[in-house]
């Protein structure tokens, strides 16, 4: 099924976690990997594909936010504690926060560091500011304490999934993999 019922998440939704997962986890790497690599093509090459995951995952985040909005998430299991429920609500939110600002404060460091760049070699992307090489600095620096608070929000958020799962016992990882409910 497509759409989300009230125990389960649908195809769609479930299509869009993973992708968004497998990307941004790429993104660190490719980051990481294009700031550390000696100057040379390569080097380059890193920075392109760092860039254009990046906005692959901001356009996408804009498709998952409006169909999160069209299709209200399962309901969360009964034994789970208003202070679990509210840690859930707000570990969400902020994820959703952070993969839209993080990869925008990458578009205007781009932007303010003057580089022009295509989208996988194709479509130029717009500058959103002057160059400014201040503001670049800044921004750098935005960038990666965002991408660590990211990281960071990630470790809870799998450790919350796998407690879920192997403390709890519950449905909520195996309605997020499969849309299905634990059986047995
Ligand atoms: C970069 C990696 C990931 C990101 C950005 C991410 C982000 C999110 C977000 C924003 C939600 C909330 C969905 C909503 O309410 O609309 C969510 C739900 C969920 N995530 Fe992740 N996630 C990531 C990786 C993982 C991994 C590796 C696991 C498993 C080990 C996982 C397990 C889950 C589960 C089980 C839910 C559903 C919670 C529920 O049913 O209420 N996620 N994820
Ligand atoms: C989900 C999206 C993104 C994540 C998780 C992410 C994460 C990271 C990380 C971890 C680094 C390495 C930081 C360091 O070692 O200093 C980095 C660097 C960088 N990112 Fe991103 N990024 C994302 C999106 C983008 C986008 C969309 C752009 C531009 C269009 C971008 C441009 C850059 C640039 C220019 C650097 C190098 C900064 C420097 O020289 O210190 N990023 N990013």
């Amino acid at each position: 099924m497509l759409r989300n019922t009230e125990r389960s998440w649908g195809a769609a939704a479930r299509l869009l976690h993973w992708l968004v997962a497998v990307l941004v986890f790429a993104q660190f790497g490719l980051g990481w990997a294009a700031v550390v690599w000696p100057l040379s093509p390569t080097k380059l090459d890193l920075f392109v594909w760092h860039k254009s995951v990046g906005m692959l995952v901001l356009a996408l985040m804009g498709v998952r936010i409006a169909w999160r909005l069209a299709n209200p998430a399962p309901v969360f299991p009964e034994q789970m504690t208003q202070l679990e429920r509210g840690a859930a609500w707000v570990g969400h939110v902020l994820l959703y926060l952070l993969l839209i600002v993080l990869p925008a404060t990458g578009w205007i460091l781009n932007s303010a560091a003057g580089i022009p760049f295509r989208i996988f070699w194709l479509v130029e992307l717009p500058a959103v500011v002057a160059p400014d090489e201040a503001l670049a600095d800044v921004l750098k620096l935005v960038h990666l304490t965002l991408g660590m608070a990211l990281g960071t929000l990630l470790v809870a958020h799998i450790g919350a999934a796998l407690r879920h799962h192997f403390v709890l016992r519950d449905d909520v990882l195996v309605r997020m993999l499969t849309g299905m409910r634990r059986s047995g």
